[in-house]
C-alpha cells in the first residue's frame, strides 16, 4: 500500500490518483465501497489529473471503467459497491454571453459542456451515470439497484426555463457474486427512493461537493459486515468515513486533494459535531 496520508487505528487517508492508488491495495481487502466521483464536465476541482473533464462523455465512461475496474479487484467477493452519479446536459453555446458568462466567469473554467462537438443535440441529457453503469455491466459486474436520491435542497436551475428541475442524482448499488452480505433492516420503508435531509454542517465543511451523512451511512448499514473496511476511493471531506467511523467500521479514503485529506483529519476529530443522519 502506498505511504499514508494519514493513519489512525480506524482510519487510512492516501494521497494520490485513484486508480493508481487502487492498485496498490491488495486482493478481496474491502468489504464495501461507497463513492461519489467527480460528475462529468462539471466542476474544477483545481488538481493536475482530476476526473471529470475528459473531453468527450465516452471518454469520462473509460476513466470510470478503468477506476472500478481495480475496485472490484480490492473489493471482497461478497461485497457491494454504492455508487452515486450526477447527471449533466449539454449546452454548445459555443463562447457564452450573457448569464452565461457570467456564470462561466464565476466557475472560473469553460467546460465541456459549454463548447461544440460533443456529438449530442443541444440541450441534451448526457445519460451520464446510465452509462457508467452499463460499461460496469460490461465489465462484469452485477447491478442489484438503482436508487433514487431524492435531494430535498436541489438547487433551482432558474435558467432552465423550458423543462423540469432537476431534483434527484442515481445511486447505484453493484455486487461482485449472487451471494453478497447484506442487511435489509435498515431500508425498511426508505426501498429506492432515498429522501436524504442535508447536513446541518455541510456548509461550513470546505468542500465544494460533499453528499450528506445520511447518504454513506445508509450503504453501509445495508451493505457493509459489522468490524468491515469500508473505501472510498473519491473520498473529498471523508463524509463515508465519518459515517464508517460512526457506524464502527474501519475506513480507506484516497483524494488526489491534500487539502480534502486535512479537511477530514479535522472532519474525524469532531465526528459526533458533522453527525447528521437521521436513523436509517
Ligand atoms: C464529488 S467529490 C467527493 C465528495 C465526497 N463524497 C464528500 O462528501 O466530501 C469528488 C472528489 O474526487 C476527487 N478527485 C478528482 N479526481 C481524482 C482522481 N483522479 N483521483 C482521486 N480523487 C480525485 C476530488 O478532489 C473530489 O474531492
Amino acid at each position: 500500500m502506498a505511504e499514508p496520508y494519514y493513519q489512525d487505528e480506524q482510519v487510512t487517508l492516501l494521497l494520490g490518483d485513484a486508480r493508481e492508488v487502487l492498485c496498490t491495495l491488495p486482493d478481496t481487502s474491502v468489504d464495501c465501497i461507497v463513492t461519489s466521483p467527480p460528475y462529468y464536465g462539471l466542476r474544477d476541482y483545481g488538481t493536475p489529473g482530476q476526473y471529470g473533464l475528459e473531453p468527450t462523455p465516452a471518454a469520462y465512461v473509460e476513466t470510470m471503467r478503468s477506476v472500478f475496474a481495480e475496485a472490484r479487484r480490492v473489493l471482497a467477493d461478497d461485497g457491494t459497491l454504492w455508487l452515486n452519479l450526477g447527471d449533466s446536459y449539454y449546452s454548445a453555446k459555443g463562447r457564452p454571453h450573457g448569464a452565461d458568462a457570467k456564470q462561466i466567469a464565476r466557475r472560473g473554467f469553460l467546460r465541456p459542456l459549454d463548447g461544440p462537438g460533443l456529438g449530442f443535440p443541444r440541450k441534451s441529457l448526457l445519460m451520464v451515470p446510465a452509462r457508467v453503469a452499463i460499461a460496469l455491466q460490461d465489465d462484469g459486474w452485477t447491478l442489484r439497484s438503482e436508487i433514487t436520491w431524492r435531494r430535498t435542497t436541489a438547487v433551482p436551475e432558474p435558467t432552465a426555463k423550458d423543462r423540469p428541475w432537476r431534483t434527484t442524482e442515481r445511486l447505484f448499488m453493484f455486487v461482485k457474486q449472487p451471494r453478497y452480505w447484506f442487511n435489509r433492516a435498515p431500508l425498511a420503508g426508505a426501498e429506492d427512493m432515498w429522501t436524504i435531509e442535508p447536513d446541518r454542517s455541510a456548509e461550513s465543511n470546505g468542500h465544494a461537493a460533499p453528499f450528506p451523512i445520511g447518504l454513506p451511512s445508509r450503504c453501509i448499514q445495508a451493505g457493509c459486515r459489522p468490524g468491515g473496511t469500508v473505501l472510498d476511493p473519491f473520498s473529498g471531506s471523508g463524509t463515508t468515513g465519518a459515517a464508517a467511523r460512526h457506524l464502527d467500521r474501519r475506513y480507506i479514503g484516497i483524494d488526489l486533494n491534500a487539502t480534502y485529506h486535512d479537511l477530514a483529519k479535522t472532519r474525524f476529530a469532531q465526528t459526533s459535531l458533522f453527525f447528521d443522519a437521521e436513523p436509517a
